[in-house]
């Protein structure tokens, strides 16, 4: 009997080992398929070849809104921002009471530390090893070799959208060293 049950079962472990492999693989790929938005996720999106351009965020990561941004920020001012690549930028309130339609990304050139707006003496200075830049980020004073990066930014549905820079340096008259 147990031979016959044995043989009678032959037929069917091989049925079940091959529906088996059949359920392992709709379930694997499902799971690749669930899983592929997640690896996107993590692949910046530069690498996509997308325009390039982000939106201005605050220190807590959040959107910049032109119109409060205004009511808090005077003419002459200089905040700084999370701009492109995550790199502070600061934004630029003109006399006028408009946002400046360039950003400057606060990256020092020497050696890269953050370069605080100093209000009173209208100039950008490195507190690392003294470099002093303009209000426009130009470099004045060494030993840094460059003046501040530029981005472009442009007020679109009260978001400020910051892009690269690629075209002359208007402060310089020179092509831009970080394009
Ligand atoms: S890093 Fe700014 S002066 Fe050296």
């Amino acid at each position: 009997m147990a031979q016959v049950s044995g043989s009678a079962d032959a037929p069917d472990m091989g049925r079940r080992q091959f529906m088996n492999l059949l359920t392992f693989g709709t379930i694997t790929g499902t799971a690749l398929g669930a899983l592929y938005p997640v690896v996107k996720y993590f692949i910046p999106p530069s690498s996509g070849g997308g325009g390039g351009g982000v939106t201005a965020k605050d220190a807590l990561g959040a959107e910049i809104v032109v119109s409060e941004f205004l009511t808090t920020h005077n003419p002459g001012s200089r905040t700084l921002a999370q701009g492109l690549k995550g790199d502070p930028t600061y934004i630029v309130v003109k006399e006028d009471k408009a946002i400046a339609d360039y950003g400057i990304n606060a990256i020092c050139t020497h050696l890269g530390c953050v370069v605080p707006w100093n209000v009173a003496e209208n100039k950008f200075k490195c507190p690392c090893h003294g470099s002093q830049y303009d209000s426009t980020g130009k470099v004045v004073r060494g030993p840094a070799p460059r003046s501040l990066a530029l981005v472009h930014a442009n007020v679109q549905d009260d978001k400020l959208v910051l892009t690269p820079w690629t075209e002359t340096d208007f402060r310089t008259g020179e092509e831009p060293w970080w394009a």
